[in-house]
């Protein structure tokens, strides 16, 4: 069967590397893709941006299935569009990835299902949101309620910070409608976890565990960012708290939102908190696989991930079972000069090696200009180390990393750290 991948991050490059092996993959095409896509001989790249394009040409290809990476084009409607086509589409329609594109919705859905997450109040006027943090001190927590490519949340130690987040949202209107109204919540501490399923409307199968790491710099410090790097499986979810996240959050969610009339379909993605008593919290619903913690999933993923996706479209998730290669695996980001702010783009990129059965090179933000390959955008590539440790996995992703070359690369180098102390 031929499938479609939408997107063009390391995120999509992972899948579409995935479901290139599987026997029953005819043709695996990415629109729009990457340099990586582009490079790799078993992937075909399209330059199709547009959800009625994407359509078009599925119908023309004959493409029994299409996979959606990023929210936008999910929260935007296109599996809405495409079903209204009768193609076969995984991802949330517009109604169900309100759960990554309204905090307020996800909130008070949260709520209204009794899922543990930080307290919290809505506001669309200033002076409300400015007493309701005065009332409530610092440290405080600060969200645009629409998307706003991971820049929407301010985690406020300061009664000043927390005010001027909300100035800059309401008043300035920093983030356009996205930040019309805003969440104010409780902070919460703890270590994070990101805990991904794929869900058929009514069955649940969870993939590997997985932890991002989201600030710029070593030891956690700097800007946050889309993600530096990410490992699998994440050993602060144990088997015991990986059945209590099933139990209190992910399972009262699918069914949550059934009762609402809202099944949901695609990935969940639950941001979790948990504290040093080891209760687990909901920070964040995203309606879609992670990036970058999708590379270092996909690389431990030993099961067959088109016949996956096609029980996950025709609603038979719970005749699956998956099989994940028991190693860790490690994936470090090298981003270009001046991310998270303002990336460079342009800088030549030398010396990826051949993909090795115990590292692999996933591109994000590349391209192919005249045979060369340059970056073109944020976060480039994602090395991906496996081994028996974290220690080992990491040791084979950075050695891949030295080897690879552009002018001001940026990257961590303790990416997998909380898997060693
Ligand atoms: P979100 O996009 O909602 O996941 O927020 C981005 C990041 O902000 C999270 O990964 C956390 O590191 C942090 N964060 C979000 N909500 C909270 C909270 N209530 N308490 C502490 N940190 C938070
Ligand atoms: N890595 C965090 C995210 O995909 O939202």
């Amino acid at each position: 069967m031929k499938i479609l991948v939408v997107g063009s991050g390391g995120r999509e490059h992972a899948l579409a590397w995935k479901l290139a092996q599987s026997e029953r993959a005819q043709t695996v095409f990415v629109a729009p893709g990457n340099g990586g896509t582009e490079l790799d001989t078993r992937l075909v790249t399209v330059d199709l941006h547009e959800p009625q394009a994407l359509a078009d040409f599925v119908v023309a290809e004959h493409i029994a299935l299409t996979l959606v990476g990023p929210e936008v084009p999910l929260a935007a409607g296109i599996v809405n569009l495409f079903r209204s086509r009768g193609l076969k589409i995984f991802g949330p329609t517009r109604e169900a990835a309100q759960l990554e594109s309204s905090k307020d919705f996800a909130k008070s859905f949260m709520q209204r299902h009794g899922i543990p997450t930080a307290k919290y109040e809505t506001f669309s006027d200033a002076a409300a949101a400015h007493a309701y943090i005065d009332a409530n001190g610092a440290p405080i927590v600060i969200k645009a309620d629409g998307l706003a490519a991971g820049k929407g949340v301010v985690v406020a130690m300061t009664l000043d910070e927390a005010h001027g987040a909300v100035e800059h949202m309401l008043a300035d209107n920093a983030f356009g409608d996205a930040g019309a109204r805003i969440v104010i919540e409780e902070f919460l501490a703890g270590e994070e976890a990101s805990f991904i399923v794929m869900c058929d409307g009514k069955n649940v199968l969870a993939l590997a565990t997985s932890q991002d790491h989201k600030r710029l710099k070593d030891h956690d410090q700097g800007p946050n960012t889309g993600g530096m790097g990410a490992y699998s499986p994440a050993p602060i979810v144990t088997p015991s708290m990986h059945a209590r996240v099933m139990r209190e959050i992910i399972n009262p969610t699918i069914q949550g939102m059934a009762r609402d009339g809202i099944p949901f379909t695609g990935f969940l993605y639950a941001g979790l908190m948990i504290d040093a008593d080891g209760n687990p919290r909901t920070l964040e619903f995203n309606c879609r696989m992670g990036d970058p913690e999708t590379q270092p999933i996909m690389a431990r993923l030993k099961s067959d991930f088109a016949t996956v996706l096609e029980h996950a479209c025709n609603g038979t998730l719970d005749t699956v079972e998956l099989e994940w290669d028991r190693r860790t695996a490690v994936g470090v980001v090298m981003a270009a000069a001046g991310y998270p702010d303002s990336p460079r783009k342009g800088d030549v990129i030398d010396g990826i090696p051949p993909e090795a059965p115990e590292c692999v090179t996933f591109h994000a933000g590349t391209r192919v200009v005249g045979g060369t390959l340059q970056a073109n955008g944020g976060r480039v590539l994602c090395v991906v180390g496996l081994g028996d440790s974290v220690r080992m996995a990491q040791k084979r992703a950075y050695e891949t990393v030295e080897k690879i070359h552009f002018n001001g690369a940026q990257y961590r180098r303790d990416i997998g750290w909380r898997g060693i102390k």
